[in-house]
C-alpha cells in the first residue's frame, strides 16, 4: 500500500519515484522491492539537511540548511527541493554546483512543508 508523495528508491538501478496517486500494491523494480525513504527531520551531525524556508518579497526561499550550507558536490549533493503549500508540490531540481536552495515565486499558503533529497543522505523534511 503506498501513500502520495512517498519517495521509492530501487537498490538495484537507482531509479527514484515518488506516489501520486496511491494503490494498494507494492512498489518493484529490477525485480525487487522499492525501498520507502523515511522522512528524516533532525539532524545531529555537522553537515545540516533539514530544509530552512523565508518567506521574502513574495516568494518563498528554501535552503538545506539554516546555519550551515549543504554541499553541491558532484558525488554528494541535494537533487531536488520540494515546497509542499496547502496541497500543492512544488519542485526544484538542482546540480552540483548551484547554491543549496531553491526560490519559489507563490502566493504565500497557509500550511506550508519542505523537503529535500540528498543523493547519500536521503529524504529530509522541515515538518514539526
Ligand atoms: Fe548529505
Amino acid at each position: 500500500m503506498t501513500k502520495r508523495m512517498q519517495v521509492y528508491k530501487c537498490e538495484v538501478c537507482g531509479n527514484i519515484v515518488e506516489v501520486l496517486h496511491e494503490g494498494k500494491g507494492t512498489l518493484v523494480c529490477c525485480g525487487q522491492e522499492m525501498k520507502l525513504f523515511e522522512e528524516q527531520t533532525s539532524d545531529t551531525s555537522k553537515e545540516k539537511h533539514v530544509p530552512y524556508v523565508e518567506r521574502t518579497e513574495g516568494k518563498y526561499i528554501v535552503r538545506i540548511g539554516e546555519n550551515a550550507l549543504h554541499p553541491m558536490e558532484e558525488k554528494h549533493y541535494i537533487e531536488w527541493v520540494e515546497l509542499i503549500v496547502d496541497d500543492n508540490v512544488h519542485r526544484r531540481y538542482l546540480n552540483p554546483g548551484d547554491e543549496p536552495e531553491a526560490v519559489f515565486e507563490i502566493p504565500e499558503g497557509r500550511k506550508v512543508t519542505a523537503r529535500e533529497y540528498c543523493n547519500i543522505h536521503g529524504l529530509w523534511v522541515n515538518r514539526r
